[in-house]
């Protein structure tokens, strides 16, 4: 309240007395009016494409965690407005622009692809809107051009791959190739599978790739036998990655298929077969015995009809994170100092198991070893332990 306005008030208080006071009183502030309106959340995410069952399957889990919270979240009632991303790198500005601009959301949450990341990096990195990133892996966004309106619910590209780069060396492989879309994610992942495999005194030959999303494998397939490795690592996922799994096994190659997880998640069902004895390493995993985990894949499997992957665990961690953060200032996200301090803070009991916000505000996790068998992605080990991204570059470090 301005000097102005509180000499106002008293003049008109002593002039109408107790029934004028009580009528200043019931005046809501300004506060209360913006607390009274819904949060608007954006959610920038693949309605279509080769990503569109990761973009749905993250949009029903944070629809199953906003119902466990009773339809609010640090007491504010939450306006959803959805957006299409397409995976389409070359409109992600104007897209982030229209959730941020226009439709002047508080919070966005978003997105799948690294390189639609990009695009909206750039716009809420100038517009500083909190961001939640609930997959995408590129590690700019939590390294070099991290920023303290940007958090991630998922993972760094480096962080799965990295672990199965353990993995494989562990299990006494010496000579790897990595196949995957030429794009960050499957650059970053090889690069992580690379550090590790090579620090383990393996060696790595040149990356077979070809561009995302296409699904012309054979070119690829065709070269393996002639490499002389002994095992062969990828990144694919959604669309591309049910159809790479099954042509690989339809080739007959001998060599063992491993990779990040994203290879077999959400997807043994449509490889069937040939997706047997495959192993991933991953931040999540089937059969994870805790009690987060169970009441999450129930109320997810309730909701959706289907079963929870690491995509649903992802966007319901983006919602557990949200409520961290918005629980810490009643629902005041201009109370930038005390959402972010919380949010930093945040400490989550996630379905994937606990976790946390490395300095750089990636997540700091298990990476699980698992096996596909009958259908589900087993945990066999843990590839790395709590690992965090190096967040090499992060100024916030
Ligand atoms: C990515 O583009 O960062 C990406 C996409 C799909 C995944 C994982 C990472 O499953």
């Amino acid at each position: 309240m301005t000097a102005a306005t509180k000499q106002g008030l008293s003049r008109r208080i002593v002039i109408a007395r107790g029934a004028a006071l009580a009528a200043a009183a019931s005046v809501p502030s300004g506060w209360a009016i913006a607390q009274a309106k819904p949060l608007k959340v954006g959610l920038m995410l693949p309605y279509s494409g080769t990503f569109a069952k990761l973009g749905e399957n993250i949009t029903v889990a944070i629809e199953v965690l906003i119902a466990e919270k009773g339809g609010k979240l640090g007491g504010r009632e939450l306006q959803i407005i959805k957006l299409d991303d397409e995976s389409k790198p070359e409109i992600a500005p104007q897209n982030a622009d229209r959730l941020v601009k226009r439709d002047q959301v508080d919070v966005l949450i978003g997105t799948v692809h690294s390189g639609v990341q990009m695009g909206i990096h750039k716009v809420v990195s100038e517009s500083g809107t909190l961001t939640i990133v609930p997959n995408a892996g590129n590690v700019a966004v939590t390294r070099a051009l991290c920023a303290k309106n940007v958090f991630r619910s998922s993972f760094t590209n480096w962080q799965p791959a990295y672990g199965m780069g353990v993995a494989a060396i562990q299990k006494g492989y010496k000579k790897a190739v990595w196949v995957t879309w030429d794009y960050a994610a499957g650059a970053e992942s090889g690069a992580g599978f690379k550090e590790a495999f090579e620090m383990g005194g393996g060696q790595m030959l040149p990356d077979l790739s070809l561009p995302f999303p296409q699904t012309n494998f054979q070119p690829l397939l065709a070269q393996i036998p002639g490499l002389g490795v002994d095992v062969v690592g990828a990144f694919f996922a959604g669309g591309g990655a049910v159809q790479f799994v099954k042509e690989y096994a339809a080739a007959g190659l001998k060599v063992p298929l491993c990779g990040s997880g994203f290879l077999t998640e959400g997807t043994l069902e449509a490889q069937g077969a040939a997706a047997e004895g495959i192993e991933t390493a991953l931040h999540y995993g089937d059969g994870l015995d805790n009690a987060k985990n169970i009441a999450f894949r129930e109320a997810f499997k309730d909701k959706a009809g289907r079963d929870a992957d690491v995509y649903a665990v992802q966007g319901y961690d983006a919602g557990q994170l949200l409520a961290v953060g918005l629980e810490a200032v009643n629902g005041n996200v201009d109370d930038e100092a005390n959402l972010y301090k919380a949010l930093r803070a945040a400490r989550i009991d996630s379905p994937r198991g606990p976790i946390s916000m490395s300095p750089a505000q990636n997540v700091t996790q298990n990476i699980y070893l698992r096996k596909a068998e009958g259908g589900q992605n087993k945990v066999i080990g843990i590839a790395a332990e709590n690992l965090a991204d190096p967040g090499t570059g992060c100024k916030l470090v």
